[in-house]
């Protein structure tokens, strides 16, 4: 059987960054609960000119400067920050990055988990296709109300990933374990820019989801736990990751300790929580901090809330060490322009009026832009020339 999974990956965020200290000082909290109680440090926040289309097209642009278009014939776009009721967000990133006009393009809905269902539609399609990539998008802003429990476990960010036959990175292997319970511990209404969340609920949710994708995975025979060397989870926080691997290690009883979860939770810890992008920020993080992964099996676990879950492994393939990544990932964290607390509640209140023409300021520094809304329609523009 031709292996097939992911040949590359790049990583994109937004404009700005708080940091959580800051938050904890303003509302009376010990930082250390944020810092260590739920494990983040920092959060990005889009500027007003920025999206989940800007911070998709973003993170896709290095990959086709890398591999060029050639072979691509579908875009899949993850999200569970829908711009539009009808119009896929990947049409916009389609014609930001100048794709030609022969690619399918849709877009993905299942909280946190559908960039997972993505990658398994876009092997699904190579296989029958050999000669065929599929681009996977995973692009999310995560919001909660102000002064709410969520707060802190805000972010933004984006994940692209080139999906291939014979990849570099990391083949993804035929089986999988999968789970669905319809359970009402997050969602987001059609008439709110937040989510609605019981956190304690989630919690319970998400490791309830893990074993019952485990069982599965088990059943249909997938490997033992002893012959999985890593997991990657899905990271509403980076505690999230601590909670399930402990909860995995007992309920298939096999000891993973914390191995992988601080190399695992590198990205996550600043950028907070990217909904679909969480889980392959994760496994971005994992790859470019563990020095000797090459033919090493990892778990994937991937939770969207409501809920749909999906338990997968991959083999790292030699070769995969990318120090290029681990730096460029850092210099883009480093580069987002911090906030003071005044200036996050400003711009989180700040939303679009409804049915008017709107130009957005000027403000991100990343390839694309959000210019505005003329007629109703959402407008974007590149912004470096290309
Ligand atoms: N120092 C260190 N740790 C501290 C601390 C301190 N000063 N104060 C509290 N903590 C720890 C707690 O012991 C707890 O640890 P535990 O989970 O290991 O027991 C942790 O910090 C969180 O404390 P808790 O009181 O549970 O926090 P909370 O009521 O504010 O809720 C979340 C935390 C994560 C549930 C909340 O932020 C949330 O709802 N987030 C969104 C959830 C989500 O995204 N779900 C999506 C689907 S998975």
């Amino acid at each position: 059987m031709t292996p097939i999974g992911i040949h590359d990956l790049e990583l994109a965020t937004a404009h700005h960054v708080l940091d959580l200290g800051l938050l904890a000082t303003s509302n009376g909290t010990d930082p250390n609960k944020y810092r260590i109680g739920i494990g983040q440090d920092e959060m990005s926040m889009p500027a007003p000119d920025e999206d989940v289309v800007t911070m998709g097209a973003s993170a896709a642009l290095p990959l086709l400067q890398r591999h060029g278009a050639d072979g691509i014939r579908t875009l899949l776009f993850a999200t569970e920050t829908g711009l539009d009721q009808s119009k896929a967000a990947g049409v916009w990133v389609h014609q930001l990055l100048g794709l030609p006009a022969h690619v399918r393009t849709v877009e993905l809905k299942q909280a946190c988990y559908s960039a997972t269902a993505a990658l398994q539609a876009a092997i699904g399609i190579i296989a029958r296709s050999p000669e065929e990539k599929v681009l996977v998008i995973a692009s999310d802003v995560a919001r909660y109300e102000l002064d709410s429990g969520g707060e802190p476990t805000q972010g933004a960010g984006a994940v692209a990933m080139l999906v291939s036959a014979n990849p570099a990175l990391v083949e993804i292997e035929p089986i999988s374990g999968v789970h669905t319970a319809d359970v009402d511990d997050f969602w987001r209404p059609n008439d709110s820019s937040t989510a609605v969340v019981d956190g304690a609920l989630s919690v319970r949710a998400y490791l309830d989801a893990l074993t019952g994708a485990w069982d599965d995975l088990a059943a249909r025979g997938g490997p033992e736990l002893a012959a999985i060397d890593r997991v990657v989870y899905h990271q509403p926080f980076t505690k999230m990751a601590k909670k399930a691997q402990q909860r995995l290690s007992q309920h298939a009883g096999s000891d993973l300790g914390e191995v992988g979860l601080q190399t695992g939770s590198v990205y996550n810890r600043r950028l907070g929580n990217t909904y679909t992008a969480s889980l392959y920020a994760s496994l971005a993080a994992l790859l470019d901090h563990e020095d000797d992964l090459a033919g090493q099996r990892v778990g994937l676990f991937s939770y969207g809330s409501g809920s749909v879950s999906e338990l997968l492994t991959g083999i790292v393939q030699p070769g995969y060490a990318s120090a290029d990544r681990a730096r460029r990932v850092r210099e883009a964290l480093d580069a987002r322009v911090p906030l003071d607390v005044a200036e996050y509640r400003q711009l989180h209140a700040t939303e679009l009026p409804s049915g008017v023409d709107v130009a957005t300021p000027r403000v991100t520094k990343a390839p694309f832009r959000f210019a505005g809304i003329r007629g109703r329609a959402r407008h974007y523009e590149r912004t470096d020339g290309g």
